[in-house]
């Protein structure tokens, strides 16, 4: 018993809808005796159009009180002159992965029985990747020169050190050797991106001595894009870099049956912050406010966020209501997001 504070950031276009029905279930779903006592923060689009502002200093401070982070989607209306590109996506979601040291970034790919896959004949589809949160292309470190000249120069440059690249490796092995096949899978472009490549590489070598169950295997970027459209039941756990991590992961989504359904946990696995679970899509601005989003995928992630926090059997619980809901899904369905909500809530119920 006792009560987890859960700071609630339900974001933009369909992330509020979703958020909704993920903290239905969630209320269900509770151990007896424990309480989400929430607190929810009107952050994203809205706030900054109004305010200007994206993540205040005290608003992070308070969010890092609490034990855990539900994150609906953030992400305004495209083309919005007043909104650029980036700034919501890196203030304030990339800002609080960085800041909350979620270097896990833990995106599990199943079929769950009864989901169609676009792929004919997937096989045993059962795999989870381990993306790298907090380093890569996406630390911002970076820069334009001469902008909108012929001679403008923009860069990106990834950055993977040691320490970052070492502990999410570790971090894959772990569940690597938990898993029945105890495989792992280094996803890199070590053939062109020769530094961090190489660094990903030798440590993984380095890790594989502690974890002599572990079977390793690699396979470039691209040539894993083809594996996953013809042969995904191959992959057990995937280790690979912020931005591969990003682009697989929504492939992976859609060969198990969509974007809908893809739940997603920004781990940090020493629990020095709270952890952060949101679903992998975004704010989906073409079907927002229309009750046609499919929140299984933020359902999905409170079943990761209460496995996080030690509830192994409320956390199954969620995941079997979904499955049980998967299974009995009409080709073609048209169930609002609150339906879906309502229907797995109650089955949770039981
Ligand atoms: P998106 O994931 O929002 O949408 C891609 C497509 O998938 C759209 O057609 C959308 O309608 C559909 N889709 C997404 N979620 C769905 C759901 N639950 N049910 C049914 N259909 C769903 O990706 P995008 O269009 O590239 O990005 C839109 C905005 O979201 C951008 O501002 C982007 O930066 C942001 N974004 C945020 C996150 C996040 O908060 N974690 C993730 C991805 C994109
Ligand atoms: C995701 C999103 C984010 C990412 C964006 C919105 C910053 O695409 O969670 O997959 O690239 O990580
Ligand atoms: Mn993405």
């Amino acid at each position: 018993s006792g009560s987890v504070r859960l700071a609630v950031i339900g974001g933009d276009g369909i992330g509020p809808e979703v958020t909704a029905e993920a903290l239905k279930v969630l209320e269900v779903a509770a151990p007896d005796g424990v309480g989400f006592e929430q607190t929810a923060y009107d952050l994203g689009a809205e706030r900054y159009l109004a305010t200007g502002e994206v993540l205040p200093d005290s608003v992070l401070a308070e969010i890092r009180e609490h034990d855990a982070i539900l994150l609906g989607a953030v992400g305004g209306k495209p083309n919005d002159p007043n909104l650029p590109p980036g700034i919501l996506e890196r203030g304030l979601l990339l800002r609080l992965r960085f800041e909350l040291d979620h270097y896990v970034n833990l995106r599990p790919s199943r079929i769950f029985p009864g989901v169609t896959s676009p792929l004919a004949d997937p096989g045993d589809v059962d795999f989870v990747v381990v993306r790298e949160g907090t380093e890569g292309p996406y630390t911002g470190n970076g820069g334009a020169l001469r902008v909108g000249t012929p001679a403008e120069i923009a860069t990106e440059v990834s950055v993977n050190t040691a320490y970052g690249v070492q502990r999410v490796v570790r971090d894959a092995f772990a569940r690597a050797a938990r898993r029945p096949r105890k495989k792992l899978t280094l996803v890199h472009k070590t053939n062109v991106l020769v530094h961090a490549g190489s660094l990903w590489w030798r440590t993984v070598q380095a890790v594989a001595t502690e974890f002599p169950d572990v079977t390793v295997d690699y396979i470039h970027v691209d040539a894993a894009m083809i594996f996953l459209a013809t042969d995904p039941a191959r992959f057990d756990v995937v280790v690979t870099d912020n931005l591969f991590g990003d682009i697989l992961t929504d492939l992976a989504a859609a060969i198990t049956g969509g974007i809908g359904l893809a739940a997603s946990g920004n781990v940090n696995p020493d629990r020095t912050s709270p952890s952060m679970f949101e679903p992998v899509h975004g704010s989906a601005p073409d079907i927002a406010g229309q009750q046609k989003a499919d929140p299984t995928a933020a359902i999905l992630s409170t079943s990761l966020l209460l496995d996080h926090l030690g509830y192994a059997d409320a956390a199954a619980a969620v995941e079997d209501a979904v499955v049980a809901d998967l299974a009995d899904r009409e080709p073609g369905s048209t169930r609002r997001t609150s339906e879906v909500g309502d229907a797995i809530a109650a089955r949770v119920a039981g």
